[in-house]
């Protein structure tokens, strides 16, 4: 154990398996005995949980490191550790281009972390490998109703912009028994609302042996992603399940009728397009085309009507003519997305995207379709968000409003952000009358009467 109280700053970049992995770390430094600082200047270790998804990501996180040389040389017995995407895309080098950095560690190395502080060596580490997840660690919650889990590690596609399967390795699947006991564990410290993680959520279980022996039965231990929502909405206390991301290819009808016979699974789906043009998908090597997407789609509004679509689309991968860029927008038109997240095409180390030299896209181009694109985007959400001005939402309260103190923000069970005016506690489900919508949030008020009753 320390003999001073050790303190820690952490900073988390990227996607949601992300700030998974640093609610672990957080719970692992506290277990440890370390308790967090508000800065990196009073901080004995500075920690970074990266990412390298877009080269946007690289060089912001490029910026902050620097700083964390500075304080390293201030004073040089503090501690530089880099998780995450980065570091593990970069194991190669990250000691000899950054020789400040103490510690690196790849997704699937979360807990050496603890080794390396209580060891008693000082030269620099690294921890590669991939053989943990780090949903078997103590989490320290941001929130203290709302968890993530970690039902799988790694991708087995292959897009080929994506940096995502060398950074976090093969897909593997933790076994339902270990997931469906962690929620019920959340669930009894007042967890209510979930949100499953993996990069293909709906290929889970795939890799998992038929049968196994657990606790001395024989339980059956691959179960697929729609048989976990249902032993996940069974547990009594959990009110919300959510999950990220399905990949549009592995969507069965199975899934897509959960969402509408399981009471806690909620009426959204982020179902990433990528590109609306077949023969961009399949230079991306999506493995789906325009037809199949849209198919998809259809079924989904059959099974769910009021469901709420989101997305992830990336313009200007190379080749990408206006021709295939206007069959995007026609795909963004037709399905009337409640959100989408667009990205600019950019090249990643090591992927099969990057190598490609033919038919680039200029700057300017992509930066002119991305703002058609996010234009048509917010007009379509914009529509598609008045169907509920008038409604009353059940909105799970998340605490003060960003943008007005007098107001509370929350999430309908669509995933939109609602401002209103009322008394819910973070953590308190609220009735909440829809009175005005933005592409992005809605607005209303509590009916407070329903509270009562
Ligand atoms: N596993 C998730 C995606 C993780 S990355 C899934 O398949 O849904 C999140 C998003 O970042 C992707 O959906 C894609 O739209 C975008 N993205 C990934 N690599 C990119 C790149 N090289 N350039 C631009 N956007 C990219
Ligand atoms: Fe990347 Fe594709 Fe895997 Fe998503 S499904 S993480 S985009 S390789
Ligand atoms: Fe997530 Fe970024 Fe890694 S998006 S999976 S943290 S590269």
């Amino acid at each position: 154990m320390p003999s001073k109280q050790l303190r820690y700053h952490l900073t988390t970049f990227g996607c949601q398996m992300n700030e998974h992995d640093s609610e672990r770390m957080s719970g692992m430094l506290e277990a440890l005995g370390y308790s967090e600082s508000p800065d990196r200047e009073s901080a004995d270790l500075i920690l970074f949980n990266t990412c390298s998804i877009r080269e946007s990501a690289d060089s912001r996180f490029l910026a902050h490191l620097g700083q964390a040389r500075r304080l390293k040389r201030e004073h040089p017995d503090r501690i530089v550790g880099v998780g995450g995407c980065w570091a593990q895309s970069l194991k190669h080098e990250v000691f000899a281009r950054f020789p400040f950095v103490d510690v690196a560690f790849g997704p699937g190395q979360v807990h050496k972390l603890a080794e390396f502080l209580t060891s008693e060596s000082l030269s620099a580490q690294g921890y590669f490998e991939f053989d943990g997840f780090t949903g078997r660690l103590p989490a320290r919650r941001t929130r203290p109703f709302q968890a993530w889990l970690q039902i799988s590690v790694g991708c087995n596609c292959a897009c080929s912009y994506c940096i995502v399967p060398s950074t976090r390795g093969r897909e593997v699947s933790r076994p339902p028994h270990e997931l469906v006991e962690e929620v019920r564990a959340m669930a009894r410290d007042g967890v209510r609302e979930v949100t499953l993680l993996g990069q293909n959520v709906n290929s889970y279980g795939r890799d998992l042996p038929a049968t196994a022996i657990a606790r001395g039965e024989r339980a059956a231990e691959r179960v697929t992603f729609a048989g976990l929502l249902a032993q996940i909405d069974a547990i009594e206390g959990i009110e919300r399940i959510r999950y990220t991301s399905p990949h549009p290819k592995d969507m069965r009808e199975d899934v897509i009728r959960a969402h509408r016979d399981l009471e806690s699974l909620c009426e959204h789906i982020h179902l990433p397009l990528q590109s609306g043009c077949s023969r961009i998908l399949k230079a991306m090597r999506r493995t789906y085309d325009r037809s199949r997407y849209m198919d998809r789609v259809a079924l989904i509004r059959e099974q769910v009507p009021d469901v709420a679509l989101t997305t992830d689309i990336i313009v200007g991968f190379p080749g990408e003519t206006e021709e295939d860029f206007s069959q995007t927008l026609e795909v963004v038109e037709e399905v009337g997305y409640d959100g989408a997240f667009t990205f600019i095409y950019s090249p990643r180390r090591g992927t099969e995207a990057a190598r490609i030299d033919d038919g680039l896209v200029p700057h300017e181009v992509k930066v002119e379709r991305m703002e058609r694109l996010v234009e048509l985007v917010q007009r379509r959400a914009r529509e598609r968000a008045q169907r509920f001005v008038g409604r009353t939402l059940e909105v799970l309260a998340e605490g003060p409003s960003r943008t007005d103190a007098e107001k509370l923000r929350g999430r309908t069970r669509h995933n939109k952000v609602v401002n209103f005016s009322g008394l819910a506690a973070p953590g308190e489900l609220a009735q909440v009358e829809i009175s005005a919508a933005t592409s992005q949030t809605l607005a209303g008020e509590e009916t407070l009467l329903a509270r009562a009753a």
